[in-house]
C-alpha cells in the first residue's frame, strides 16, 4: 500500500530557511542519496529512509546522474519510491540532480559541455520517472569549456521546463561570481551552490561564503558530518555496518587516524556538555553560518535521521563554544 505521510510533517515552520534571495525555502536538513541508495542496498531500507525523511518534514532530496553503484541506480531507486509512495506529493518535494562527472563513455559523457549536460538531464528524468527536477546542477567547474556554454545549458534546462532552478557545485569563489553574473544576464538567477563543508574542511570560509551572501545565492554544504566521522560512529573503532567498513569508496579506514579520533572525542565531550550528540553539534556548527541554507546529510538508518533532525532543539553556538571548536580542530 502507498505510504500515508505523517499529518504532523509541517508542524515546525522553523525547519525551513529561505534559499538565498529566492522565493524557495529548504528544510534545515536535506537528504542526499550518494551512498546507501545503489543496487547493492536493500530496497526496503532505501524506501524507509526516504519516507521517514518526508514524514519528518525533510522536503529536499539530492541526487546526481552518477550516484549508485552502479551510476544511475540511485535515481532509478528513488524514482521507484516516488512512483510507489510519493507520486501525489510531487508538489511538496524539491528533487535535485546533477551532471559534471564521468557518466558514459566517449567525449560527451563528462565535464561541462551543453551536449553532455542536456543529454544527461534527459537521462536523469527518465530514470527518476519525472517531467522536471526542481534543481539542476553543474557538478564541478570545467576549465576547458567556456563558462557561458555551461551556464547557457543550465539556463536552457530551466527555460525548457525540465528544471525549475539552476545550481552549481564544487565551484571556487571567482568561478561562482562569474557563473552568477552570466546566469543573471541570461535571466535565470543562480539559486544555490553545493560545496563541501564540515569541521575538517573549511575551504568555503576563504571567500566562497562571502560571494554567496553578496550574490544572494543559497548554500547547501555536503558531507557536513564528514561522511560519519563527526558522529559517534567511530569513537570506538570501525563498526562492521559503517561506511568505512562496508562501502569504503570515499571514506577509507586509513582516513580514521588516532589523531582524528582524538579530536572527535574532544568534540564529542563538548557536544555532551551541550546536551546533544556529536552529529547534532556538527550540524549546528555548519548551520551557524548565515550564508548556509540547509545541511545536506546522508543516512544509512532511520534512527540517524531522527537523531540528526533534533538539532533544531539546540542550534545556537556561543562565541566561546565556537572558539573551543577552533582550538580542538587546530590542536
Ligand atoms: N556535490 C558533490 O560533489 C557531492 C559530494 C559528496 C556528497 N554530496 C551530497 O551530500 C550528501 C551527503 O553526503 P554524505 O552522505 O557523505 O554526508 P554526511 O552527512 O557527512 O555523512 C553521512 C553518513 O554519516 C553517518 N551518519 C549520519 N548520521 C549519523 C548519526 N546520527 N550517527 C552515526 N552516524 C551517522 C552515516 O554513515 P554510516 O553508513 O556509517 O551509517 C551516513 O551515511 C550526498 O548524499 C550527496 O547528495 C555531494
Amino acid at each position: 500500500m502507498a505510504h500515508q505521510p505523517s499529518p504532523q510533517r509541517y508542524d515546525n515552520p522553523a525547519l525551513y530557511r529561505r534559499c538565498g534571495r529566492s522565493g524557495l525555502k529548504l528544510p534545515l536538513l536535506s537528504l542526499g542519496l550518494w551512498h546507501n541508495f545503489g543496487d547493492t542496498e536493500v530496497y526496503q531500507n532505501c524506501r524507509a529512509l526516504v519516507l521517514k525523511a518526508f514524514d519528518l518534514g525533510i522536503t529536499h532530496f539530492d541526487l546526481a546522474n552518477n550516484y549508485g553503484p552502479p551510476p544511475g541506480a540511485a535515481e532509478r531507486n528513488f524514482g521507484r519510491i516516488l512512483a510507489a509512495d510519493l507520486r501525489e506529493f510531487r508538489d511538496e518535494l524539491i528533487i535535485s540532480t546533477k551532471a559534471g562527472y564521468d557518466m558514459w563513455p566517449g567525449p560527451y559523457g563528462d565535464w561541462g559541455s551543453r551536449k553532455y549536460l542536456l543529454a544527461s538531464l534527459d537521462q536523469s528524468l527518465k530514470r527518476l520517472g519525472l517531467e522536471y527536477v526542481d534543481i539542476f546542477y553543474h557538478h564541478r567547474f570545467d576549465p576547458n569549456t567556456p563558462l557561458e556554454e555551461t551556464m547557457g545549458a543550465l539556463d536552457h534546462a530551466v527555460r525548457s521546463g525540465k528544471a525549475l532552478y539552476a545550481g552549481i557545485s564544487n565551484y571556487g569563489p571567482e568561478q561562482t561570481a562569474r557563473a552568477a553574473e552570466i546566469l543573471r544576464k541570461l535571466g535565470t538567477p543562480l539559486l544555490i551552490h553545493q560545496p563541501k563543508y564540515h569541521m575538517f574542511d573549511r575551504t568555503v570560509e576563504n571567500g566562497l561564503l562571502d560571494v554567496l551572501s553578496r550574490e544572494g545565492v543559497g548554500c547547501i554544504p555536503f558531507c557536513p558530518l564528514a561522511q560519519g566521522l563527526l558522529t559517534g560512529r567511530y569513537l570506538n573503532g570501525i563498526p562492521a555496518d559503517s561506511r568505512a567498513a562496508h562501502d569504503p569508496r570515499f571514506l577509507k579506514p586509513e582516513h580514521i587516524t588516532e589523531e582524528k579520533v582524538g579530536k572527535i572525542r574532544r568534540l564529542n565531550e563538548l557536544a555532551q556538555a551541550r546536551g546533544q550528540s556529536l552529529a547534532q553539534l556538527a550540524l549546528a556548527w555548519v548551520l551557524r553560518q548565515p550564508a548556509v541554507t540547509t545541511a545536506l546529510i546522508g543516512a544509512s538508518k532511520v534512527s540517524q535521521l531522527e537523531e540528526n533532525l533534533q538539532v533544531v532543539r539546540n542550534l545556537g553556538l556561543s562565541p566561546d563554544e565556537v572558539a573551543t571548536i577552533d582550538r580542538i580542530l587546530a590542536s
